[in-house]
């Protein structure tokens, strides 16, 4: 059994970074482990254009801590709406730190209200995204209150996903933190140009994660947790060294007072121990060759970036996952406060 790990430097391919006091409390947390992260546009109100990104970006580069400046490489995205003009898809190319445009279905999750209610209203980004090579990111799940919150994600597929891929072939998509194993044959069967995400938590955590003993806030994302089996699907499929599968942890960060709440809202944040408990769930089914892969190959080539070429080292040592984290000006609660982890990241 191995008691140190080394390996090209990951990054982190979905990432909730906030604004302001809130994302300097956490941005470290990230930039300690990855070397880059795409950025997700989902601010109040949300990146819409590409010179929103240019600020966006600066505010979180200036935000880095004297030790990780010039580290960490924030890969922006901007939120797709029903009235993205072209002419702002081609700005984002143009730009060289846009990497891809995310589409949320208006009303699908936090702070997504601005989101597109159609995809038929997008049909002249998608084909400019198509015929410039911007990925589009995809929170794959259908808004419908009459499908089964936990069918979302499976109903997407059929309703919004063949269709798209149909109509626009030639545009690569990455379908976000996915979590059933229906998603998972998807991705397997599909084109060369559909990948997808898996977050910590997903390969964790099963639905009774979030009744364990009493209701459990700080367990609820979306797409929500789903059964055993579907677990099961993620994790081998994580952990298969299939090259359209890579890291996106989603670490979604939220001040308690807003997940201890009569309607707490959805996001999990796993920024403080990512790497970490990847390692750990990799270790668990045997497949800890698998981790690098996923974690600093598969990403990069999907993107078409070049893959990091520094290293970061994890040795076997546990420590304790603090009860809480500083917030800005508020405390979050971070996924396994207060258990064990077995990795431990070397160094700064
Ligand atoms: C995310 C957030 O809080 O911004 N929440 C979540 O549960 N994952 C939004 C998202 O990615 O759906
Ligand atoms: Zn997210």
């Amino acid at each position: 059994m191995a008691d140190k790990l080394t390996f090209t430097r990951p990054d982190d391919w979905h990432l909730h970074l906030r604004d302001g006091n809130a994302m300097r409390s956490v941005l470290p947390d990230t930039a300690r482990r990855f070397a880059r992260a795409i950025i997700m546009p989902n601010l109040k109100p949300p990146i819409v254009t590409t010179e929103q990104a240019a600020a966006y970006r600066a505010r979180i580069l200036s935000a880095l801590p004297a030790g990780l400046a010039g580290r960490f490489e924030p890969l922006m995205t901007l939120y797709l709406t029903d009235a993205t003009p072209p002419e702002e898809i081609a700005r984002a190319k143009e730009s060289g730190f846009v990497q891809a445009v995310k589409l949320y279905p208006a009303g699908a999750t936090t702070h997504s209200d601005a989101g597109v209610t159609d995809i038929a209203r997008c049909g002249a980004a998608l084909a400019q995204m198509e015929k410039l090579d911007l990925p589009l990111l995809v929170h794959g799940e259908v808004v419908d209150p009459a499908v089964d919150v936990f069918d979302r994600e499976k109903v997407f597929i059929d309703r919004v996903l063949i269709p798209l891929q149909q109509r626009f072939p030639g545009l690569r998509i990455v379908f976000e933190h996915i979590t059933t194993r229906e998603a998972v044959e998807f991705v397997q069967s599909a084109s060369g140009r559909i990948a997808a995400t898996i977050t910590p938590h997903h390969l964790m955590l099963n639905r009774n994660a979030l009744f364990t003993g009493g209701l459990r806030p700080h367990h609820y994302c979306l797409p929500v947790l789903k059964r055993e089996v579907h677990r099961q699907a993620l994790l081998k499929a994580a952990t298969s060294g299939h090259a359209r599968f890579f890291s996106g942890t989603d670490s979604a960060p939220h001040p308690v007072s807003a997940k201890e709440s009569a309607c707490g809202c959805a996001g999990i944040y796993s920024a403080h121990a990512a790497i970490e408990l990847y390692a750990e769930v990799f270790e668990q089914v045997g497949r800890l060759d698998r981790l690098e892969a996923f974690a600093s190959f598969h990403g990069p080539d999907f993107y078409g970036l070049p893959r990091n070429s520094e290293q970061i080292s994890l040795i076997r040592e546990s420590w304790q996952i603090p009860a809480q984290i500083e917030f800005g000006e508020d405390v979050l609660i971070p996924l396994g406060a207060g258990g064990q982890v077995c990795w431990k990241l070397v160094g700064n």
